[in-house]
């Protein structure tokens, strides 16, 4: 059978800024899924994208070809509210971990598909795979039943969900096309739709770690996914947060790993036990479980206990010795002041130079590598004290680690007021 649509055609429509059709949409995302869209081809058409944008109605359509490329979860035999998170991305976001059993804490059931990192950014499942025996990969059945009996489940994704996606993003990595907002947007979207979530709060990270570096590009990422989540009937809400600086104190895989541990005993540092709250506040407020008490499972050991089970379903020993990297080597304050700035795309540099992350999908990574924050801006600091600890397993990379730090932090002069900004900067929904 011959093809409905010439690729060349499509493409030269969206260079043109001309609108595509629903069905040139739904033929090139599925034609590209079969191979009959060269990646040549898909290439240009996602930087025709990237250049001259999509309307709503293309986004839409694009969002839900790409669903259709694959099969559609559902848990409505669970008998419970289902909410999802996702993030943007960022440098230190370890937030899933404690989040996730938080929230199964109050009834809510916690499908969260996750990912590995890439590039400068770490990936939830790289974190979680340093604890000893713990495994990514579920099946369908076994995701069901733990969400049934633990309430939180985190695993890698299936291969049957929105394969278009997977070939898209793979080649959108390599061709300088990631930062478009609607593929990003249908990205994102069109995995959370698949994946079946009844809510889904969107952490839309703002700063110098994260791919959206200004608010107003955040902003319309954020109300384009809230727009394709109402469209789906997925109730949708986005906060737009900081990620001018690290969350928390770490960035690496065990050492964001035993971080959210100290957050789900009651401690913690305060960002990432606030950010918690608050995303754990608009699941639960989403899936229509609001008005509870969620710091208070923090610290009453709920949240942990429920952790300690989902840990273990998926074949983790909670109790296990976390990996520690074989050497380290500080970072000094060069004077006395305040710290005003600490530039979280820096700090994710050096925790993936030092071995945290990977330059290729097919990397491997080390548990223990990152960089360890003793400070953070608006702090205090005196010459010659531990500002960062680097942790790795191979010391010939700390000098690559410290050329990506040498400019990363400003230390003023006692007296002066760093320009902080909030932690949510923005709530779109
Ligand atoms: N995360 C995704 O899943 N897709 C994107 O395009 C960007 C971030």
């Amino acid at each position: 059978m011959g093809e409905a649509f010439d690729a060349v055609d499509v493409i030269i429509t969206k260079r043109d800024r001309r609108e595509l059709t629903d069905e040139q949409i739904r033929w090139v995302i599925d034609a590209y899924t079969r191979g009959v869209v060269a990646e040549e081809q898909m290439s240009a058409l996602a930087m025709a994208v990237l250049l001259n944008g999509m309307t709503r109605r293309e986004i839409a359509t694009w969002t839900s070809a790409m669903i259709a490329s694959g099969e559609r979860m559902s848990f409505s035999a669970l008998g419970k509210p289902t909410a999802d998170k996702h993030s943007t991305g960022g440098v230190g976001d370890k937030i899933t971990l404690p989040l996730a059993p938080l929230v199964a804490v109050f009834g809510v059931a916690v499908p969260q598909l996750s990912g590995r990192g890439l590039g400068h950014t770490g990936g939830t499942l790289d974190k979680l795979e340093s604890i000893p025996g713990w495994r990514a990969s579920l099946s369908n059945q076994e995701m069901l039943r733990q969400l049934d009996e633990v309430g939180a489940v985190i695993c890698a994704a299936g291969s049957g969900l929105a394969p278009a996606d997977k070939k898209l993003y793979a080649l959108r990595d390599v061709t300088g096309t990631v930062e478009a907002i609607p593929l990003i947007a249908s990205s994102i979207m069109s995995k959370k739709i698949a994946e079946g979530t009844g809510a889904l709060v969107l952490d839309v990270k703002v700063g110098s770690g994260a791919f959206m570096k200004n608010p107003d590009d955040a902003r319309e990422l954020a109300r384009t996914m809230v727009e394709l989540g109402a469209d789906a009937g997925v109730k949708t809400v986005a906060l737009l947060t900081n990620m001018h600086t690290p969350l928390g104190l770490t960035a690496g895989n065990a050492l964001e790993v035993r971080e959210s541990i100290e957050v789900l005993a009651g401690g913690g540092p305060p960002d990432v036990v606030d950010l918690t709250v608050r995303l754990a506040e608009e699941m639960l407020d989403a899936a229509g479980r609001g008005g509870q008490d969620v710091r208070l499972a923090l610290t009453d050991g709920r949240a942990m206990d429920a952790w300690r089970r989902m840990i273990a379903a998926q074949d983790g020993d909670p109790d296990a010795p976390l990996p520690v990297a074989g050497e380290t080597e500080d970072i000094l304050a060069p004077a006395d002041g305040v710290l005003t700035t600490l530039d979280a795309y820096a700090v994710g540099v050096a925790a993936w130079r030092l071995g945290a992350g990977r330059a290729r999908k097919e990397d491997p990574v080390q548990a223990g590598a990152g960089v360890e924050l003793h400070a953070k801006p608006g702090a205090v600091v005196r010459g010659g004290e531990k500002l960062m600890t680097l942790h790795t397993d191979t010391p010939d990379k700390f000098e690559r680690a410290k050329g990506a730090l040498a400019q990363a932090f400003t230390i003023a002069s006692h007296g002066s007021r760093p320009d902080l900004p909030p932690l949510v900067i923005d709530r779109i929904g």
